[in-house]
């Protein structure tokens, strides 16, 4: 996926920043540029007057981070209990081989997609669940509830680049 990534500007909104506020900045860095890279970690070390592997050991910390760039369309899959009872690890396999990708959070080739396994979504009833974007899809137990959502996004993305079916 491609981002406008401009950290300067992102930390132009932490005038007075301090060790408190990388987090914050952080999630503001990964949500305009799509993941941390080696050189916003730096950058953001010198900002705040810390050093880069500090910044790197925080967001390491927090599995909400992402350190290299995602597909257009990113989707966690919950493999939480109560969703693995439900069949989380069949729709696992089945976007792995629908998308021709692992859940390691590497892009299709054509950088639509990319898939990561998480521990829990949040919303452990619905299961099972996965999220594209933040978006949250409950009770994907078939192929056709799953190709539903592929194509949504196909769909969105066709939407974007103009293109008429
Ligand atoms: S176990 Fe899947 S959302 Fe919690």
């Amino acid at each position: 996926m491609e981002y406008k990534c401009d950290i300067e500007e992102i930390l132009k909104k932490y005038p007075n920043a301090t060790r408190d506020t990388l987090v914050p900045i952080l999630q503001d860095v990964q949500n305009v540029c799509g993941c941390l890279s080696r050189e916003a970690v730096i950058r953001i070390g010198a900002y705040l007057r810390l050093p880069a592997s500090s910044v790197y050991g925080v967001a390491t910390f927090y599995n909400q981070f992402r350190f290299r760039p995602t597909g257009k369309y990113h989707i966690l899959v919950c493999r939480g209990t109560s969703c693995h009872v439900k069949g989380a690890s069949n729709l696992l396999l089945l976007l792995c081989a629908k998308l021709g990708i692992r859940e390691d959070g590497v892009p299709t080739k054509d950088g639509l997609f990319s898939l990561e396994a998480v521990p829990c979504i949040g919303a452990c009833g619905l299961g099972p669940v996965m999220s594209v974007n933040g978006k949250l899809y409950a009770g994907i137990d078939s192929e056709e509830k799953l190709n539903a959502v592929l194509k949504e996004c196909r769909s969105l993305r066709d939407l974007e680049n103009g293109v008429v079916r």
